[in-house]
């Protein structure tokens, strides 16, 4: 889970490598470092913390080197010290190297080389990886790279450098993210396109197993084995600008305002207003197929898990297809029964999520029909899907998912429709979903509108330490949504739970200090919900409730109320996340957390 990029050119690497460290921060944030070819010599510069101090360090040095390479660290092997920072040195610092991911048998080989009289200075895999290499190196970095890494089990995404070889990088992968990009005398390597954004567009994703061998002159894309491969270099359609904050003091509050535009990029062109249906291409199903699926299920985590439940509930109701989720890391260890009438959708942001890629993988060898809802173009579980759908959400830079969220929700209520309308979806009820979700972008600026009210509300409720997050049916999955951004970036202790649960247990939780925060908005469970806001009233706990707009008894029962435009049923999560992504986010922001890179979190858990 850490961020590493590489740079071979004519410019000076030391600001590209910097600026591209910090646009890769969010994949992990404790120690950084550089290593410069120059003047004859390997220079390394390390620091612990976060880039600014890695950039303060290089402060007012004069850097001539035109390649170079980076790391920004998510501790794994050995602690956060700046021996244990990247990049690391081996032959006497002629060779350096930057590594995300985990070298398992970094133990025997460790070994192995003390008997051989190489000793570590860090307690990290990565170092191992690095004498490893240097052991086998006989002039050609590009070999000695290949030898090592046929030795080494587990994760790898790699860029090595060698004094001697000063118009060279190696870049390998294996399990974690490798982009190579670049045109004319100049190209890069990142753990993602963002850092190469601002320099090209045309890219190339190394699969596992794949090398790139980078110099001034171009690129060689070959394999472990030395074979070369053809690779598609593909087009982004990001711009740099919206890798950048436009004006927002942070990524989570500008991504949380994309929404109503993002959303529109997600549905756009993906359905048939006319016949009433969607018409997502990516499904890669004929209708005999799709008609023989009999059971959905949609495997990820966290977040994308919650968006999951929606689409659940969505297939059910449109569809009349059984459905279910499943948590990621749970599916991959559990016998889960599955054949070929199975349709299992997996759900991934990055694309690189280790748990959902290896379920990926499992639902595959079971024989299901795999397909992906992601976010990042050319990740590995886009790849590795067989077929699925983009959803559009630009870069999400942020630790904390919203707009990937919502436009998850977006692209499953859109396969809901699909598959629906060629079973028991009338083209009236597909029309209607189709106009109603054409209306979400405006439904969800007005919640946006109200952002100062809600940043009134958090201040009022940011010193409690626990809260708990209540809905019923379709507004289950928004609290659970809802509570995990307030516990990723504000640190207070939270609940959810479905409204009528909660008097089977967490209702003892109740008093005046544990507040409640409740979805209950005008649909088929209002009353229901009604009563169970009755019961968290009666034992003194503070309420604030997210009501339909016009709904005046909700005032009487509350405390503080988040009025929200009405849509349909299915659609209510495209609305009421948005009004919990902004209260989350004040609450964190009003007590001094770090929104956009909360701790012990990263962007993309790549490892298990
Ligand atoms: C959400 O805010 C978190 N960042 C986390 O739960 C995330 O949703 C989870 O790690 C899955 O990531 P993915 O969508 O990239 O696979």
């Amino acid at each position: 889970m850490c961020g590493i990029i590489g740079y071979i050119g004519n410019k000076s690497a030391t600001p590209i490598l910097v600026q591209g460290l910090r646009r890769l921060e969010y994949r992990g944030y404790d120690s950084a470092g550089v290593a410069l070819l120059q003047d004859g010599a390997i220079t390394r510069i390390r620091s612990i913390g976060k880039i600014d101090n890695l950039a303060e360090k290089l402060k007012g040095e004069k850097f001539s080197a035109t390649s170079g390479i980076a790391h920004t660290r998510w501790a794994t092997h050995g602690g956060v010290t700046e021996e244990n920072a990247h990049p690391h040195a081996a032959l006497g610092g002629k060779l350096v190297l930057v590594h995300n991911g985990i070298m398992e048998n970094y133990r025997e080989i460790k070994e192995e080389l003390q008997k051989e009289g190489i000793e570590c200075v860090s307690q990290t895999d990565t170092e191992v990886l690095a004498h490893l290499i240097g052991k086998y190196y006989a002039g050609n970095l590009r070999s000695a790279v290949q030898k090592a890494l046929e030795r080494v089990h587990g994760t790898y995404g790699i860029v090595a450098m060698h004094l001697d070889e000063p118009d060279r990088l190696v870049a390998a992968r294996m399990g974690s993210p490798i982009v190579v990009g670049g045109q004319e005398d100049e190209y890069y390597i990142a753990s993602d396109a963002t850092p190469i954004l601002p320099y090209t567009k045309k890219v190339i994703f190394l699969a596992d197993g794949e090398i790139a061998d980078v110099s001034r002159h171009g690129i060689e894309i070959c394999t472990l084995t030395d074979k070369p491969v053809e690779k598609k270099v593909e087009e982004l359609d990001w711009d740099e600008n919206q890798a950048q904050l436009q004006g927002f003091p942070h990524f989570m509050l500008k991504e949380i305002f994309d929404q109503p535009q993002v959303f529109q990029d997600a549905i756009g062109g993906r359905y048939d207003l006319g016949d009433g249906t969607a018409r997502l291409g990516g499904l890669n199903m004929n209708e005999e197929q799709m008609r023989s699926i009999n059971r959905v299920i949609f495997i990820a985590c966290g977040t994308a898990s919650y968006a999951g439940m929606v689409g659940k509930y969505a297939f059910e109701r449109l569809a009349g297809i059984s459905a279910e989720v499943d948590v990621a890391s749970e599916f991959r260890y559990r016998d889960p029964i599955i054949d070929e009438k199975t349709l299992v959708f997996v759900i991934s942001q990055s694309g690189e999520t280790a748990d959902t890629l290896a379920a990926l993988r499992e639902a595959k060898r079971k024989g299901a029909f795999v397909r992906g809802i992601v976010n990042v173009v050319g990740s590995t579980i886009a790849r590795e899907a067989e077929g699925g759908t983009y959803i559009h959400a630009g870069p999400e830079l942020a630790v904390a998912s919203t707009k990937a969220y919502t436009n998850m929700v977006a692209v499953m209520m859109l396969y809901a429709l699909q598959f629906g309308r060629s079973r028991r979806v009338s083209h009236a009820t597909g029309t209607r979903l189709l106009e109603a979700m054409r209306e979400i972008p405006e439904k969800m600026k007005q919640i946006l509108a109200q952002a100062d009210t809600i940043k009134a509300m958090a201040e009022k409720y940011k010193e409690y330490e626990d809260m708990l997050f209540l809905g019923r049916g379709i507004n289950y999955p928004v609290a659970l949504e809802g509570s995990l951004k307030l516990k990723e970036i504000s640190y207070i202790h939270s609940e959810a739970y479905p409204g009528g649960e909660m008097k089977h247990g967490a209702i003892a939780l109740l008093s005046p200090n544990f507040p409640v925060l409740a979805i209950m908005t005008k649909n088929s469970l209002y009353d229901k919900m009604r009563s169970n806001i009755e019961e968290v009233k009666a034992r003194g706990a503070k309420i604030i409730l997210i009501a339909t707009e016009g709904d005046e008894r909700a005032k009487d029962l509350s405390d503080d109320v988040i009025f929200v435009p009405s849509t349909m049923e299915l659609l209510e999560p495209l609305v009421n996340t948005v009004a919990l992504q902004l209260f989350a986010y004040h609450v964190a922001v009003l007590l001094g957390k770090d929104v956009d890179r909360p701790r012990n979190l990263a962007k993309s858990v790549t490892v298990e």
